[in-house]
């Protein structure tokens, strides 16, 4: 839980894939928002002290038998409520009024109007497009609630007892297609619930700088960068709070990116001034990766050498201080919190970021990130001054260019990709792309073909340029780059890169493909 500077409102979660989006857009409205599941005991949801609940979707009609409920103590409980979609449902069957399943559903954009005065819909026109799903209606609204708006197939499309806050609605505020439900999210929490608008970058930052510093005092703290963004933002909010009673640890593997080394060190050893020990293992990898072809054999011997590097740079550090450092910083965000189901969770693995460290190291975790989306992460990253390229990096594999080189992994095999994907990623870039793609790199086969260049037969490898669009990397479309931009990443790799003579495109979506070739 998050103390006093912030009011929270708590997002009861009816099994909705929506759960998530509408505490992210509570939090748009710079209002702190938690999320726990319906199973929560009542007593637990108040102690949270929330400014208001809000009930989410869920799949379920609230006719089924099981259908998920709430304690009804929670109508009195003098915390306004505001129920979604099933959340209404249950508000209105709850308190009296009728769900029933008539027949004709709504599902997507939907032309609502309104009727008589609301509270909750007030300044918004007499028609507008919602985001409709489901099945069930609301037909009758319980004593006391006025229906402010309804919809060809809901009667009751929005419903309010303003005397108790009691407010539900039939569509979906949260998502983009409700022309106006962000507006209609900031009256509920501003009007009804008199939320501060205080969940800010900077009240964000200055209330994880607090914890870590209650939970660290003046013990060593450790980190292992990797160069993505969520380490390097824990890095520098633990560094802000702690200053030098923090040592960074980055493990160099020899499978990264180019000038990616140079820029951790950049900008942790030069802009921040972190401790920093880099640790140059690349001959290690290499060797430990030596004939190896098979690509899960890859991953465990990258990980488990990365564990014994980064245990052997603790065990280092520790004897040069004279004092061990007993905190060991994960970048842990919201959601993974919220999906192993608490808070409270200390026993989180700490392989979650790092690439696999032991259990046995004994370390307490600081997990500055734990109540932030990936976006806030983001966005803290940009107000802590770190740099574009760390703040919006894509997502890149722990193991590196090793999953992305097919076959045997040799230093001119690493050179030759290392390049290529660097010209790969340039060109995005040029293009204004980078952001809208969710990864873009290059591959490199095992095979080679034979080309022609000047007056002479060349037999050399091809790269294979990977391009994907994705929400979550669980499924993903190949990207439909322009092409002219395929074109100048293709005759730049062919001349700048030696030892290539052919350049393809991926087209497989995931499934069937995945999204990395190993
Ligand atoms: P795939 O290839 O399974 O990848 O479609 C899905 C996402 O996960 C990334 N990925 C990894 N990340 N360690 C990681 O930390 C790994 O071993 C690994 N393998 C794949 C991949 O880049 C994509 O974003």
């Amino acid at each position: 839980m998050v103390s006093d500077p912030f009011d929270t409102v708590v997002v009861v979660d009816f099994g909705a894939q929506y759960a998530q989006l509408i505490a992210r857009r509570v939090r748009e409205a710079h209002v702190y928002s938690e999320i726990v599941p319906r199973t929560t005991p009542l007593a637990e949801i108040l102690a949270r002290r929330p400014k208001g609940i809000i009930f989410s979707g869920g799949p379920a009609s609230v006719h089924v038998d099981d259908a998920p409920s709430i304690d009804p103590a929670v109508y009195r409980a003098e915390v306004p409520v505001l129920g979604i979609c099933y959340g209404a449902q249950l508000v209105a069957q709850q308190l009296g009024g009728e769900v029933r399943r008539t027949g004709t559903g709504e599902y997507g954009r939907t032309t609502m109007t309104r009727a008589g005065d609301s509270l909750l819909l007030q300044g918004l026109p007499p028609e507008q497009i919602v985001w409709m799903s489901h099945g069930d209606a609301i037909t009758a609204a319980p004593d006391g609630f006025t229906v402010t708006a309804s919809s060809e197939a809901a009667p009751v499309a929005a419903l309010e007892d303003r005397e108790r806050a009691i407010y539900g609605v039939q569509f979906h505020p949260e998502v983009a297609h409700t022309e106006r439900g962000q507006e209609i999210l900031k009256r509920f929490l501003f009007d009804v619930c008199e939320c501060r608008p205080t969940w800010t970058n900077s009240s964000i930052i200055e209330q994880a700088v607090e914890e870590v510093r209650a939970q660290v005092g003046s013990e060593r703290v450790i980190c292992g960068l990797s160069g993505g963004v969520d380490s390097a933002v824990a890095a520098a909010l633990v560094h802000k709070a702690v200053g030098d009673q923090l040592t960074c640890v980055f493990v160099d593997t020899g499978m990264l990116r180019l000038n990616e080394a140079d820029q951790v060190e950049e900008t942790f050893r030069r802009q921040f001034q972190v401790d920093l020990v880099h640790v140059k293992a690349a001959d290690r990898f290499l060797a430990a990766l030596d004939d190896v072809l098979e690509p899960e054999r890859k991953r465990k011997i990258i990980g488990e050498t990365f564990i014994r590097v980064f245990e052997e740079a603790a065990r280092d550090l520790a004897t040069e201080s004279e004092a061990d450092a007993r905190f060991l910083v994960q970048g842990t965000l919201y959601p993974y919190i919220v999906e192993s189901g608490g808070d409270d969770n200390a026993t989180i693995k700490s392989h979650h970021n790092v690439g696999g460290l032991p259990d046995d190291m004994n370390f307490e975790l600081v997990e500055p990130l734990r109540h932030l989306f990936k976006d806030e992460v983001r966005a803290v990253g940009e107000e802590l001054g770190l740099p574009e390229e760390i703040v919006w990096r894509q997502p890149f594999p722990g193991p590196g260019l090793a999953v992305r080189i097919i076959g045997t992994i040799t230093p001119e095999r690493l050179e030759i990709l290392r390049n290529a994907d660097a010209i790969v990623v340039e060109e995005i870039r040029r293009a204004g792309l980078y952001r809208e793609v969710w990864q873009s790199f290059a591959v490199l086969p095992a095979v080679r073909t034979v080309g022609v260049m000047g007056d002479g037969r060349t037999y050399e490898y091809p790269i294979v340029i990977r391009a994907v669009t994705s929400d979550d990397a669980m499924t993903a479309d190949w990207a439909r780059l322009p092409a002219e931009v395929l074109e100048r990443m293709a005759s730049r790799i062919i001349n700048e890169v030696p030892g290539v003579n052919r350049v393809a495109y991926d087209i497989t979506s995931k499934p069937p493909g995945t999204i990395e070739w190993e």
